[in-house]
């Protein structure tokens, strides 16, 4: 699929879900309501956490949306090629229908057929749960990923710190994911390098979360009723991706506003010393998972 504009990925991935069984549903607000746990809508999932937790969707067990998000955990990394304070996240939800043998198929199906991103298999690897008191290592996503054709070298075991999504605030739902990377055009950083570390081989552009826990304000994780997906593709990391540009900031979303500070400032993009230039070049652990889907 020749992707052209922002607007277009936005139109495909949603009519991948609706082909789906997935019904449309609008992005809500960035001011959560009703909510004390957040200041701002961090992700997807936030405006669905009483259906997550076992309410009835007016809209049925499937649903796909593209939500603004603002995020400020991840505030330090902002400026960097991939981290953006507000973002959109494309999404989809199992509100206790389908779960991991549904999602990661079509994850891939959406990641690398011809009909969809078309993406090159070789230049993703994915990330899966390794495992903890709180819930088993991860094989069944592990083989699902394998049932597609993952080599094991494209495949990696990561701690909750890395692995696990949720919640939003203090308490509520949350899972152990697996995360979908692009390998970028550059070397590893050393022997250890894997979508762990902050070198920017590897960037994060989806996130799959299996929401089957809630998160109890004395930090115990109990099942839920109902075992959720909730998934969240960062669009602008997407697009960068598929427009082969080297940061978030250099497509179409970001070249109206860029021109207008450029005319304002009388100063040009990219002409002052690039703040890149002393990128880590060392692995660097990730503040965590939560943190890596903004793009
Ligand atoms: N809720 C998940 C995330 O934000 C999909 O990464």
């Amino acid at each position: 699929m020749n992707i052209q504009s922002a607007n277009e990925l936005r139109s495909l991935f949603l009519r991948f879900f609706e082909e789906k069984g997935h019904a449309r549903i609008p992005s809500a607000s960035v001011i959560p309501e009703n909510d004390p746990t957040v200041l701002f809508t961090t992700a997807g999932m936030h405006p669905l956490v009483p259906y997550l937790m076992g309410e009835k969707h007016p809209m049925g067990t499937r649903l796909t949306d593209v939500q603004k998000c603002i995020r400020t955990g991840d505030i330090d990394d902002v400026g960097d090629p991939s981290h953006l304070t507000f973002f959109e996240m494309l999404g989809n939800w199992s509100l206790g229908d389908y779960f991991k043998k549904e999602m990661i198929p079509w994850s891939w199906e959406f990641l690398t057929s011809k009909d969809w991103l078309g993406l090159d298999p070789d230049k993703l690897a994915f990330t899966v749960f390794e495992g903890d008191q709180d819930a088993p290592r991860d094989e069944e996503a592990a083989n699902l990923w394998r049932a597609q054709g993952v080599k094991d070298d494209h495949l990696f075991y990561l701690p909750k710190k890395h692995n696990w999504w949720g919640p939003a605030g203090i308490t509520g739902p949350c899972g152990p994911d697996t995360e979908m990377f692009i390998i970028r055009d550059q070397p590893p950083c050393g022997p250890d390098c894997s979508p762990a570390c902050s070198c920017g081989r590897y960037l994060e552009i989806w996130n799959d979360v299996f929401m089957q826990y809630e998160k109890q304000a004395d930090g115990t994780f109990v099942p839920l009723k109902q075992k959720n997906v909730d998934t969240g593709m960062g669009l602008e990391r997407t697009y960068c991706v598929l427009m082969g540009a080297g940061t978030v900031y250099e497509t179409e979303i970001f070249s109206g506003i860029i021109g207008k500070i450029e005319e304002l400032s009388g100063r040009k993009y990219g002409q002052d010393p690039s703040p890149f230039a002393s990128s880590p070049t060392t692995c660097v652990p990730l503040p965590s998972s939560s943190a890596t889907t903004g793009a």
